[in-house]
């Protein structure tokens, strides 16, 4: 389905880019997942009903949308662009109007994702190349923190992974890469979903 087929029938409005100054090098531009994307990853993966997502810079709110239309579970959005999540904000108002019947919360919350505070609940983290490697690794030590707080497995989902990334992830975290998820479209060799997890039992030896 055409993106802007599927916002209409999300009643959200989520297509487009949004460029940071030159000034904010280490924050990446909003651009949202591609809806045939977000398709295939949830062919191949699954979320239950105990699950709680987190998107790291949710931009405009169309992950966070399409997770809840889908699974009806809790999932919060974090995002650091006032205007973008102005626009996140005012897709939620539109979505919540025809999807009142769906119980599970969905929240945005305006943060930088390397000082946000982590839901202790929350078992999945979405990441859509939003910002630097070093703000990654510092919200993977947030996550890490998280699972001390609350032991529990939690997973990773990156989208068009960067190899700095996953090199982080495998050098000095107990993080495992579990699922590659290639997805449709020519977007060459980074154009796919890797999932990781963090066993529950395992945190323990990670930084
Ligand atoms: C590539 S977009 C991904 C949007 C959304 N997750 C999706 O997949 O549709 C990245 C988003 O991260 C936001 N962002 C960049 N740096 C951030 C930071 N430090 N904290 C929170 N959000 C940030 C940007 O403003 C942008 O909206």
């Amino acid at each position: 389905m055409a993106e802007k087929t599927y916002d209409k029938k999300l009643h959200i409005q989520t297509t487009g880019v949004r460029e940071w100054g030159k000034r904010e090098k280490a924050y990446n531009r909003y651009e949202p997942t591609p809806y045939a994307a977000l398709e295939k990853l949830f062919t191949k993966y699954k979320l239950s009903q105990v699950d709680h997502v987190v998107d790291y810079g949710s931009g405009r709110g169309r992950v966070a949308f399409f997770i809840h239309h889908h699974f009806n579970i809790p999932v919060t959005g974090v995002e650091a662009n006032d205007r973008t999540l102005d626009e996140a904000m005012k897709n939620k108002q539109s979505y919540r109007r025809k999807r009142q019947h769906l119980k599970a919360p969905i929240s945005f919350e305006f943060a930088l994702a390397e000082q946000y505070e982590i839901d202790d609940l929350a078992t999945c983290f979405y990441f859509f190349n939003p910002f630097s490697v070093q703000i990654f690794k510092q919200v993977i030590r947030n996550i890490h923190q998280s699972v001390k707080r609350n032991e529990r497995t939690v997973e990773l989902i990156l989208y068009y992974p960067l190899p700095e990334f996953k090199e982080y992830l495998k050098m000095h975290t107990d993080f495992e890469m579990i699922q590659r998820i290639p997805t449709p479209g020519d977007h060459g060799k980074y154009g796919k979903f890797v999932i990781y997890r963090l066993q529950q039992a395992t945190y323990e030896q990670s930084v």
